[in-house]
């Protein structure tokens, strides 16, 4: 983008994971940008970016860590941590939004704008049903929710000070990332491809209602764009719906994920990822030795669970992208194709066979 402050300086919380590593392949890649990342985990790749290890759930850790970062104009808030107990995830998730946020500021009287990542379950997307399209200024769900915590404290935080908020509301991010296994084109492929050893077709594995209603996912790579977008070009104090603009059936995709896996496609066959996927880890490891893949813990591959939630929304799931193309990003990817695109990535990078 052209309007990159001469001195931009990104810190983005969660930069391994699949947003945030994402967002920093991209930052990097653009002039103007420097890019300092957060995380516990230090990269086992290389990156143009200064990664931090630390511990944002530490406020103390975080104000040191952090004390030497004079300049940061931009902050990008994609850590998070997944806990079951929806009291536990508030407490946790603001408690890092809230240190980094107070470091930041204590370090950093550059800071211009902070980033923040929701998503779907904003609307209540994980509750069941919901209003679709489910439009930013919908009405919020009986909390608890840790975005609502999040979105409040640093709406209340920005008050007065030389620096704003945007919020952006992807759903179902799909991109390149490892030990991260909330991601769909993992669980798909991974799916698909111990299907294929156990010599059974391709099923879409939930409900036959689900295979029929509309969907959208957000390219993690859209979102890096958009993020960039979000930083420099939003009205500042908004919220926006980011995903990659298109709306899809699985019943429309799934034949192409079969062709392109090389299997036959058979009718869909509801059953549990989390259960009947639980004990194949021999059978993936046959699959790591045939083809040479990377060997990567069964356990950290593919969040089954995150699968059948998805693979039985038996209502459509679609957030209204209005909004932010009025407000000037109207970039539009084709689903069917990013699918397609992170299961060859995958192939490529020895992940899937
Ligand atoms: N993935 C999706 O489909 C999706 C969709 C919509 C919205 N969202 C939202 O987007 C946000 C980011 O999600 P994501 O999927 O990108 O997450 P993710 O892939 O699980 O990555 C989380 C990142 O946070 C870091 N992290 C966790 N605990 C930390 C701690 N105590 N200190 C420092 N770093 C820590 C992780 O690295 P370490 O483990 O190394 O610390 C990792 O880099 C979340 O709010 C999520 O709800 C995600």
């Amino acid at each position: 983008m052209s309007n990159v402050p001469r001195k931009a300086h990104a810190l983005v919380a969660g930069g391994l994971g699949v947003i945030g590593r994402n967002l920093v392949e991209h930052l990097t890649a653009q002039p103007g940008w420097r890019v300092t990342a957060l995380s516990r985990r230090t990269p086992d790749f290389e990156t143009a970016a200064r990664f931090l290890s630390v511990d944002l759930t530490d406020a103390d850790a975080t104000r040191a860590a952090l004390a030497d970062l004079e300049d940061v104009t931009h902050v990008f808030f994609a850590a998070y941590q997944e806990k079951a107990d929806p009291h536990e995830q508030v407490a946790v998730n603001l408690a890092m939004l809230r240190n980094l946020t107070e470091a930041v500021d204590a370090s950093a009287p550059t800071l211009r704008r902070v980033v923040l990542y929701e998503g779907a379950k904003y609307y209540g997307a994980h509750l069941g049903a919901f209003v679709t399209p489910a439009r930013e200024d919908d009405p919020r769900h009986m909390p608890p929710n840790f975005y609502y915590d999040q979105e409040d404290y640093l709406r209340a935080r920005a008050a007065g000070r030389p620096w704003d908020a945007v919020v952006l509301r992807p759903d179902v991010v799909c991109g390149f990332a490892l030990g991260n296994p909330m991601n769909l084109a993992m669980v798909i492929g991974v799916y698909a491809a111990i299907s294929k050893e156990l010599g059974l077709p391709l099923r879409f594995p939930g409900t036959a209602e689900c295979y029929g209603r509309l969907a959208q996912v957000t390219d993690a790579r859209q979102l890096a764009v958009g993020s960039e977008w979000a930083a420099l070009k939003a009205p500042g104090g908004e919220a926006y719906n980011l995903t990659n603009g298109d709306i899809f059936r699985w019943n429309r995709v799934w034949p192409a994920f079969a062709r392109h896996f090389g299997m036959e496609l058979a009718p869909p066959q509801t059953l549990s990822l989390r259960e009947m996927m639980a004990d194949k880890a021999p059978v993936w490891r046959r699959i790591v030795e045939k083809h040479g893949l990377v060997d990567v813990p069964y356990a950290q591959l593919a969040a089954w669970p995150f699968g059948d939630f998805i693979f039985r929304c038996d209502w459509d799931v679609i957030t209204s992208t209005t909004k932010i193309r009025q407000a000037g990003f109207g970039d539009v990817v084709d689903s069917e194709a990013m699918f397609l695109r992170l299961f060859r990535e995958f192939s490529q990078r020895k992940v899937l066979p």
